[in-house]
């Protein structure tokens, strides 16, 4: 039995998996970034304070290994901060900026459901050392341009908010809590909770009355200083400039403590209640947590390979080729040798090819367009006694006799057409 909250996947899907996977590393290698690998198991001491004790992903959702001593194992519920350990322990931090890329499992103990799993796939990109707001540009840029690539951007739209500077949230975290506090009674269990863990993240409750309470709630907005504000004024403006739509949401917080300023995500409604393709933000003050000694502006974001192929296998968003196989049948066993020949030639020149050597012809042709032959090669005693073969066309269905001198120069000849 498959362990609850994790997917299998068949050779057909593992083909669009594939395809988004190559989508976007072509996309990174256009944007300059190159990619690295972080262990998935990490000391507890990574993520915790870093991602912020009182968030769901740390207090509840994490993957306990194994105790030694003063040691705590854990599977990893993102890479971020993987990735700024990378950077002090590989000292990229003396080399910046460092555009940087992912791909790879993360767990977090989660109620699965439709797009949501315990173990699930991050494609992410950090951006660190930048601090011009063009940063913050360029890395949504490709966010959007990745959903494009893959066919998602009619599906998705482009969430945008800041969350300001340390004080500046401070400041409104305050206001926040004195305008909750005469509704702290009615507001749902959550967000009580949160209400006394993590007050930003009530903005987030899904709850019908808690949304009403919170529509005349203070805005972020009133409380950025003309840095901020200016700072977030010019991504929009640029954003707008590069054609890219966006909606301010100024309820987006995220899971996650460690941001500043801009925050994004990209949601769909196509995906029931886990909307969140892709999410990420700027997080400038991560790095002193890996021992930097001042802070460094970085900006990133991941996305969720799992919702991103649900949708693209849904919508049929993407094209996967076909797979362009040569099957050889050999009508006898007294060809079987001869065939393996021929298949090993075709090999050499590059050109992926397979035999098959039992039941009726009928059968065998049924398991040549299984496995999608461009062309069968027939070896039946008739032909073979002239020293030719029949070469099927399968998407035409046409059937030629061909000599086996000529077999592997007519295939390569034609096999990109
Ligand atoms: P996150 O919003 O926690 O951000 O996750 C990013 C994406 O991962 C989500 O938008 C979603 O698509 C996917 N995801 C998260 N949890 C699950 C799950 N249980 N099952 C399936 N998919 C899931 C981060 O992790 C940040 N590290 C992103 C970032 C990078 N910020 C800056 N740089």
């Amino acid at each position: 039995m498959r362990v609850t909250g994790t997917i299998d996947l068949l050779p057909s899907q593992m083909r669009l998996y594939n395809k988004i996977c190559e989508t976007f590393f072509a996309i990174c290698k256009l944007y300059g970034y190159e990619e690295v690998a972080t262990p998935i198991l990490e000391d507890i001491r990574v993520f915790d304070r870093n991602l912020g004790l009182e968030t769901d992903v740390v207090s509840k959702e994490m993957f306990f290994l194994e105790k030694k001593q003063d040691e705590t194992l854990v599977l990893r519920p993102e890479n971020t901060a993987g990735v700024m350990r990378l950077c002090q322990e590989g000292g990229l931090f003396q080399k910046l900026p460092q555009r940087l890329a992912y791909y790879g499992p993360m767990f977090r103990y989660e109620r699965p459901q439709k797009g949501r799993y315990r173990q699930f796939h991050q494609f992410g990109v950090e951006c660190i050392g930048v601090a011009s707001y063009m940063a913050d540009v360029e890395n949504i840029q490709m966010a959007v341009h990745f959903m494009q690539e893959i066919g998602l951007a009619e599906l998705t739209e482009l969430e945008i908010h800041t969350l300001g500077s340390e004080s500046e949230r401070d400041a409104y975290k305050q206001a926040l809590h004195d305008y909750l506090l005469p509704y702290k009674n009615e507001l749902s269990e959550n967000s009580v909770r949160r209400f006394d863990k993590n007050i930003l993240r009530v903005l987030d409750s899904k709850n019908v009355h808690d949304q009403k309470i919170l529509e005349t709630a203070p805005v972020m907005r009133n409380f950025l200083q003309m840095e901020s504000a200016k700072y977030f004024d010019n991504i929009l403006e640029s954003l707008e400039n590069f054609g890219i739509s966006y909606t301010v949401n100024p309820f987006l917080v995220r899971g996650l403590d460690y941001y500043n300023q801009t925050v994004f995500e990209i949601k769909t409604p196509a995906l029931g209640a886990q909307s969140a393709v892709l999410g990420g933000g700027r997080y400038d003050g991560l790095a002193q947590q890996f021992g930097e000694k001042t802070p460094t502006p970085s900006i990133g974001w991941a996305a969720g390979m799992e919702r991103l192929f649900l949708l693209a296998q849904e919508h049929q968003t993407l094209s996967v080729p076909p797979r362009k196989n040569i099957v050889i049948i050999a009508m006898t066993e007294a060809f079987d040798q001869e065939a393996q020949k021929y298949a090993s030639l075709l090999r050499k020149e590059g050109i992926a090819c397979l035999t098959v050597h039992e039941g009726t012809l009928r059968k065998r042709m049924k398991i040549a367009s299984r496995l999608e032959a461009k062309y069968t090669i027939i070896f039946a005693p008739k032909e073979m006694e002239n020293k030719t073969a029949i070469l099927r066309d399968m998407m035409r269905s046409e059937e030629r006799i061909l000599p086996l001198a000529d077999l592997i120069i007519t295939v390569k000849k034609h096999y990109d057409t």
